[in-house]
């Protein structure tokens, strides 16, 4: 509070909590060019995806068989970015036990910036503002971390030097834009308005979360919580510099659970054009189905659609599963029900169960034979004795 302008030596000594630090052969090739570097925007508690925020933090909670915050580190990385940065307000030595063998594996180099108190979404970034602000000029990718899609962003950086301005946004048109950021844009997609979560219709068209933006945006950002949807992008929008670019494909914010299965549909619906040899294919297996090499599935079960099954999953004999996941390590009992659910990892269903309705199981959850949970909420390590056959959480 009260540190002013976030330039001078406040700034650079906040940038200095930046930890960490994972990823080999970051720079490898890239020659003399600078690469662009990402900051990915994971702060906050996650929970509206509780009780799986309850073991991670939510960027790092399974999507499609992978922590959400590696697909979208994999997109950056195939765009030629070399150096991401996680803007964390808690348990960052967590977050980077984590990804330092993601960092590796895609030879990104992963950092942390560290928050003491929440930044908002625009305050990180003057945080991390040395970072950001190599003196190169190049602008970087900021990304709220919630959000899949096919992350376009070689488009979205082509998109942003050829408008000229200062940011450019991607977005999409949703059915209920009152949940999120709207955005008014001209024919040439010049921003004319951008309204934070607006009570009267403005617009279908909304933030993405997804953006590139100058360092010379930084000098705009103060040192403190601020929000860049409410305090940057309008400004910048007023200057005429604040461009949109409609994000082909699929989108979703999956920090709900209802959201998270819808996304999981609509992004095993892209796999299915883009790369369908990842998907399960042969007798059993109906629609987009995602099974892990690791994973084996029982005899006389079906699978689909819309169902992804983590490494080291056990499907039991018999076994129906539809539009669900099952994160690492879970076992499913034989000729089981699992529909419209999230089982946490290394979950054990028993044996005639029927699990629907948007069932969340916790962390290593036990549920003995025949029961019914409809619409459970369950938190990690219990065991379910009896039935639950109306929606409810159970401690
Ligand atoms: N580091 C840090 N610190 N990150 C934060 C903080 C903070 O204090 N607060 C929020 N974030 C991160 C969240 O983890 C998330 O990745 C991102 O910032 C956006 O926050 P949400 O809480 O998910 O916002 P939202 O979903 O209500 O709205 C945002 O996303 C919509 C698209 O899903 C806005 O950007 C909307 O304009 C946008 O339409
Ligand atoms: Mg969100």
């Amino acid at each position: 509070p009260g540190r002013g302008g976030g330039r001078g030596p406040a700034a650079a000594a906040a940038a200095q909590k930046v930890c960490g630090g994972a990823g080999a052969g970051a720079g490898a090739g890239a020659g003399a060019r600078a690469m662009v570097k990402a900051l990915i925007l994971v702060g906050g508690f996650g929970t509206r995806l509780r009780p799986l925020t309850l073991s991670v933090p939510k960027p790092l909670v399974d999507f499609a068989n992978r922590p959400m915050v590696v697909h979208q580190i994999a997109a950056l990385k195939a765009a030629g970015c070399s150096e991401v940065v996680l803007a964390v307000n808690y348990q960052p030595e967590r977050m980077m036990a984590f990804l330092e063998s993601w960092a590796e594996k895609l030879g990104v180099k992963i950092t942390c910036s560290r928050e003491h108190e929440p930044m908002g979404t625009a305050g990180p970034l003057a945080l991390a503002r040395e970072v950001l602000d190599d003196g190169s000029g190049d602008p970087f990718f900021v990304l709220n971390s919630d959000v899949v899609c096919e992350y376009p962003f070689k488009e979205l950086l082509e998109h942003h030097k050829a408008k000229g301005g200062e940011c450019t946004i991607m977005v999409t048109k949703v059915d209920d834009p009152t949940r999120y950021g709207v955005v008014v844009m001209d024919g040439e997609g010049r921003v004319e308005r951008f309204v934070e979560k607006p009570k009267t219709f403005v617009g279908d068209k909304i933030n993405a979360g997804l953006y590139i933006l100058n360092p010379s945006v930084l000098s705009r950002i103060e040192l403190r919580p601020t929000s860049i949807e409410r305090e940057v992008f309008p400004k910048v929008a007023a200057d005429g510099r604040l461009f949109a670019m409609t994000l082909p494909g699929f989108w979703m914010d999956i920090g709900q659970p209802g959201d998270y299965l819808v996304g999981l549909r609509l992004y095993l619906e892209s796999v299915r054009r883009k790369s369908p040899t990842e998907l399960a294919a042969g007798e059993g297996i109906e629609g987009n189905v995602l099974v892990h090499p690791s994973a084996t599935v029982g005899a006389g079960c079906v699978i689909g659609p819309d169902v992804s099954i983590g490494e080291g999953c056990v499907v039991g004999d018999g076994v129906r599963l539809r539009s669900c996941t099952l994160f690492k390590g879970t076992v499913v009992g034989a000729h089981s029900f699992v529909e419209g659910s999230i089982l946490g990892w290394e979950s054990k269903i028993g044996a005639w169960n029927r699990v629907e309705n948007l069932t969340i199981l916790g962390e290593d959850v036990a549920t003995k034979p025949e029961l019914l949970l409809n619409g459970a909420v369950v938190l990690p390590h219990k065991e379910v004795k009896e039935s639950v056959s109306q929606p409810k959480i159970i401690l």
